[in-house]
């Protein structure tokens, strides 16, 4: 992939841009309980690889109004929850939702039954900011969100950092390439993902993890052929320096 086809930070105008075409999408689909994330947890074989192992603090980035951590926490254990999203505080709130015309009925997002059910501490922080001491997390989740982030080695750099030694880190990704800018320039421009990544970007920044699964979807496999060649799935664990 040319150097100038991999973009790894935004300007700080297009992120605002792309949180806001995000607050609308959420709103508009709130109601479906989905996104994606039961197709990212049958591509990451249900999260079986972690089955029954011991996480004392979890943390899910860029967790969303669904997240994917749902799907993990029956089947680990686990004392803290934390979920990190600039939006979670739009997330958390109860969302109306209007049926024939008139009526209204109250909608809970998952993540609001998440922080009630197991009392999670929620930041709105940036994951570039992530305030966490260094060191401190034993499983962290990021999928479908380092292409929306505003600057995407600054994230993996804070994901690194407050991971224990031995801790493990999800990462879920669709990929972008030249042939996809040709296939569909217009997936190129589109106000939500102002971040384009392949998978040596990414794969540069994990070198320091021994991988417990690590997967490229091809781009037929993946959950939108035309816009993205492949799709990087990676559970691993933080190894020494
Ligand atoms: C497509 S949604 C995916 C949400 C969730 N990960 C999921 O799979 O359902 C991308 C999420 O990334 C969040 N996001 C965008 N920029 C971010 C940043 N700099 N740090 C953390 N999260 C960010 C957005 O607010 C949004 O909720």
């Amino acid at each position: 992939m040319k150097k100038d086809i991999v973009i790894t930070k935004a300007i700080e105008d297009r992120w605002r841009e792309a949180q806001q075409f995000e607050k609308g999408f959420a709103k508009s689909t709130i109601s479906s309980g989905d996104d994606w994330n039961r197709w990212w947890k049958d591509k990451f074989d249900d999260y079986n690889i972690l089955r029954w192992r011991t996480f004392p603090n979890v943390l899910e980035t860029g967790c969303g109004p669904h997240t994917n951590v749902r799907f993990i926490l029956p089947i680990i254990h686990f004392k803290n929850l934390y979920l990190e999203d600039p939006l979670i505080e739009l997330y958390i709130k109860t969302y109306e939702k209007r049926f024939l015309r008139f009526f209204k009925k109250e909608h809970e997002t998952n993540v609001s039954k998440l922080v009630r059910r197991y009392n999670a501490v929620v930041t709105e922080k940036k994951l570039e900011d992530l305030p966490f001491q260094s060191g401190t997390i034993d499983l962290l989740v990021c999928i479908n969100v380092l292409d929306h982030v505003f600057d995407f080695h600054r994230c993996m750099d804070q994901m690194c950092r407050v991971l224990k030694r031995g801790g493990i880190l999800i990462i879920g990704q669709d990929l972008s390439n030249e042939e996809d800018k040709s296939l569909c320039p217009e997936s190129w421009d589109d106000i939500g993902h102002p971040i384009k990544l392949d998978e040596n970007t990414i794969s540069d920044k994990l070198r320091l993890f021994k991988p417990w699964m690590f997967k490229i979807l091809s781009r037929e496999e993946g959950r939108n052929p035309t816009s993205h060649y492949g799709t990087y799935l990676f559970i691993g664990e933080k190894a020494e320096k």
